[in-house]
C-alpha cells in the first residue's frame, strides 16, 4: 500500500505502544515517519526495526513538555526529511491516585505532557504547515476518559478533556489554511502500559474478563485498532472532516452501566 507515498508524519511518543503501531502502519503505507519520542533506547529501537523492514523513518528524540525540544524537531524534520505533511499528538503519561493524595507535582507532570506537549506541538507543526501552504492535519490520540471515567482519575480525566476541546478550537483556527484536526480516543489498548496496570492488580486473570465483557464487541483494542483510525483521518478519505472526536472501544463507551440482568 502507498496511500501515504512521500508524505511526512511526525509521531509523538512512537517508542511505544499505540505510537509505535501507528508509526509501523503509516510506514509500511508509504509515508517517512518521524519518531518524535523521549527515550533514546526507545526511540533507536524503533527507527532500526523499521529501517531493517525498508520503511522510511527517524528518530528525533523529544521531550514534548520542552518547548525548545519540540522547535527541535520540527527544524530537523523541516532541513533533514521535509515538510510536514502530518502530527501525531500522541505522547502521554498516566496517573492514577485517589484525589486528596494527588499532588501538584503530579498535575504538573501529566499536564505537561498530555495538553501542554499536544499545544507545542501542534503551534509549531501547524507553523510548518502555514509557511509552506500544506493542506495538512492534525491528530490527537485523546482517550475515552474525556467522556466517561472512573474514581481517582481526575488529572488524566482533565488532560484528555482539555484535548478534545483544544481539537475543536484548533480545527476551527487552522480551517482557513485547509489544515483539519481530529481526536481519537481510545478505551482499553493493549499496549505494555495497559498490561502493567493490569498486572499490579488484585486477580488480573479475572479482572481481565470483566474488562472484556464490559466491551459490546467482546474484547479490546490493539495498537493496529487505532493506528488504522489515524490512517483514516490523515488521508484524503476524511477530507472534510475536521474538529471531531472519535471513540475506538469496542463499544465499551456507550455501555451506561453493567448488570448480570440484562
Ligand atoms: N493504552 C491504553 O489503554 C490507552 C487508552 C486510552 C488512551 N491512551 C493514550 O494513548 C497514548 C499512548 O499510550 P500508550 O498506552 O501507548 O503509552 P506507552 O506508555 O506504551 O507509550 C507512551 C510513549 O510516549 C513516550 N513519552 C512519554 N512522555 C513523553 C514526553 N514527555 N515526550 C515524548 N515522548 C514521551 C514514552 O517514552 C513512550 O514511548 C497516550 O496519550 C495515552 O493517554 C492509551
Amino acid at each position: 500500500m502507498s496511500d501515504f507515498k512521500n508524505k511526512i508524519i511526525i509521531v509523538t511518543g512512537a517508542g511505544n505502544g499505540i505510537g509505535r503501531g501507528i508509526a509501523k502502519l503509516m510506514a509500511e503505507q508509504g509515508a517517512k515517519v518521524i519518531i518524535a519520542t523521549k527515550e533514546d533506547t526507545e526511540g533507536y529501537q524503533v527507527e532500526q526495526d523499521m529501517t531493517a523492514a525498508g520503511y522510511c523513518a527517524k528518530y528525533i528524540q523529544t521531550d514534548v513538555r520542552d518547548e525548545q525540544s519540540v522547535q527541535h524537531m520540527l527544524r530537523t524534520t523541516e532541513t533533514e526529511v521535509g515538510n510536514v505533511d502530518v502530527l501525531v499528538n500522541n505522547a502521554g503519561i498516566t496517573i492514577f491516585k485517589p484525589l486528596i493524595e494527588t499532588t501538584l507535582d503530579d498535575w504538573n507532570k501529566v499536564i505537561d505532557t498530555d495538553l501542554k506537549g499536544v499545544f507545542l506541538c501542534s503551534k509549531y507543526a501547524a507553523q510548518n504547515m502555514i509557511a509552506h501552504k500544506t493542506k495538512g492535519c492534525i491528530i490527537n490520540i485523546s482517550s475515552n476518559h474525556a467522556y466517561r471515567t472512573l474514581p481517582d482519575t481526575e488529572v488524566y480525566a482533565a488532560a484528555k478533556g482539555g484535548i478534545n476541546a483544544m481539537t475543536r478550537s484548533m480545527a476551527i483556527s487552522l480551517g482557513k489554511y485547509g489544515i483539519r484536526v481530529n481526536s481519537i480516543c481510545p478505551g482499553f489498548t493493549d499496549t505494555h502500559h495497559y498490561q502493567n496496570w493490569l498486572t499490579a492488580k488484585e486477580n488480573p486473570e479475572v479482572l481481565e474478563q470483566e474488562i472484556h465483557a464490559l466491551h459490546a464487541l467482546g474484547s479490546i483494542s490493539t495498537p493496529t485498532d487505532i493506528a488504522h483510525m489515524v490512517s483514516f483521518l490523515a488521508s484524503d478519505k476524511s477530507r472534510n472532516v475536521t474538529g471531531a472526536d472519535f471513540l475506538v472501544d469496542g463499544g465499551l463507551t456507550s455501555r451506561l452501566y453493567y448488570s448480570q440482568k440484562f
